[in-house]
């Protein structure tokens, strides 16, 4: 078992690119860390310098303090799990976990033993004596897996394990996964870019986007006080709805308005977040989470200032929920890569864009998660409450969640 620490870690590739940027990151002796972010952010990149498979341009990656930058991945003791487990083809479930070992000149009788610990721990027992191709999906994954613990490791990584399972099969592994690692209680780091996975899985989740960390914490601070916009639509689902907003005080209360609607926040609300008062008279980027809504006719009591009349565009039953989109008569925001752009490099040619953006302005699609016994209906009007205590508010400019410090 063992602490990684991760200092300043970059990587660019011989041909440019830049990878990973100044990734600074400690995981904690048996700790279950998540990588996420979308496609090409630079998670399998961090995973391959944390193994040793890839070299490293500058920064260093510490095992139990001491600097391996320069030790060979098998001096590593870590154990790599892949997307495509690339079991040996011809040797059983048996052989196919004991080989690292075997390679290793462990005496044949301990591996045995130790292949059939872990094949108790992963039910796979039965399947010992199965060749690769007549075994089940989910079979497959948990060799791959016993591979890696056979070898009692110090640390595991495991790049996208499930992503070749299907949905049902996924949803089960994770659990599995997940209560294996607390298990053995050995430091894992776990790439996705599946945020789902990423929250149910992890003890705490880094959310990465080209290159840059964006966020590290226990997966309810990400989705109560994202950092920024990218995390607040990254994380959850359906993403947050965001809109931009004018923040005005009248009689002594704070009003958020946005398109022909307005919500009054609360001042238990506007002192949890004091930095929002410097935002009077101006605009900001206000976030709704589909789940934060709810059909007013099936709410308790109602109160002033937390409703929104909309009308139903369309209604998707899922089953134990219902989910409503509908159109509010607002600005957008400005998309991520505009205010990437307009913060970093090519500040003119995002004005242009986001000029374009609002020019279009018919308006954003928000969706709402109500309750199964909702009768919202298609092109019908429909009362919404929201619960305004967990309203989000994010600077435009910088893209910043707007808390406690200005
Ligand atoms: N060998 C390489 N040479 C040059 N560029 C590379 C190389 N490997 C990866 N990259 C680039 O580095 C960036 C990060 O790639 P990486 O594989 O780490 O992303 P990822 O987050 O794992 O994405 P995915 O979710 O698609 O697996 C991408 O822009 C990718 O094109
Ligand atoms: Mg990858």
């Amino acid at each position: 078992m063992a602490e990684i620490t991760l200092d300043k870690l970059t990587k660019v590739y011989p041909d440019g690119t830049e990878a990973l940027t100044g990734l600074d990151l400690e995981i904690g002796d048996g700790e279950f860390v998540v990588f996420v972010g979308p496609s090409g952010c630079g998670k399998t990149t961090a995973l391959r310098m944390i193994a040793g498979l890839e070299t490293i341009t500058s920064g260093t990656v510490k095992i139990e303090g001491n600097v391996v930058n320069d030790l060979p991945p098998k001096d590593r003791d870590i154990a790599m799990v892949f997307q495509n487990y690339a079991l040996y083809p011809h040797m059983n479930a048996l052989d196919n976990m004991g080989f690292a070992l075997k390679m290793r000149g462990v005496p044949r009788r301990e591996i045995e033993s130790r292949v059939r610990e872990a094949a108790v721990v992963l039910g796979l027992t039965d399947a010992l004596k199965k060749k690769p191709r007549t075994l089940s999906g989910g079979q497959r994954q948990r060799v791959a897996m016993g591979r890696a613990i056979v070898r009692q490791p110090q640390a595991f990584l495991m790049d996208e394990p499930l992503s070749n399972l299907d949905a049902k099969l996924r949803v089960e592994m994770r659990a599995e996964i997940a209560r294996l690692q607390r298990d053995l209680s050995v430091t894992t780091v776990y790439v996705t870019h599946d945020q789902t996975e990423a929250m149910t899985m992890g003890d705490r989740v880094a959310v990465m986007r080209g290159g840059l960390l964006q966020q590290v914490d226990v997966p309810q601070v990400l989705y109560e006080r994202p950092r920024n916009l990218f995390v607040a639509e990254f994380i959850g689902s359906p993403a947050m709805n965001v809109v931009m907003a004018d923040i005005t005080r009248s009689d002594g209360d704070m009003w958020v308005s946005f398109g022909d609607h307005r919500l009054r926040l609360e001042p238990s609300m506007a002192e949890r977040r004091p930095a929002l008062s410097g935002f009077e008279g101006r605009q900001v980027v206000m976030g709704i989470r589909p789940e934060d809504m709810e059909d007013a006719a099936l709410a308790g009591e109602r109160s002033e200032g937390r409703g929104l009349s909309i009308v139903c565009d369309i209604r998707e039953d899922m089953g134990s929920e219902v989910y409503v989109h509908f159109n509010v008569p607002g600005e957008p925001v400005a998309s991520k890569e505009v205010v990437e752009a307009l913060v970093t490099d090519a500040p003119e040619d995002a004005e242009a864009r986001l000029a374009a953006e609002r020019a279009r302005g018919a308006g954003i699609s928000f969706v709402a998660r109500l309750e199964r016994e909702t009768q919202a209906r298609e092109r019908q009007s429909l009362e919404l409450e929201v619960d305004v205590t967990r309203l989000h508010f994010f600077d435009p400019e910088t893209g910043l969640g707007i808390y406690d410090k200005l």
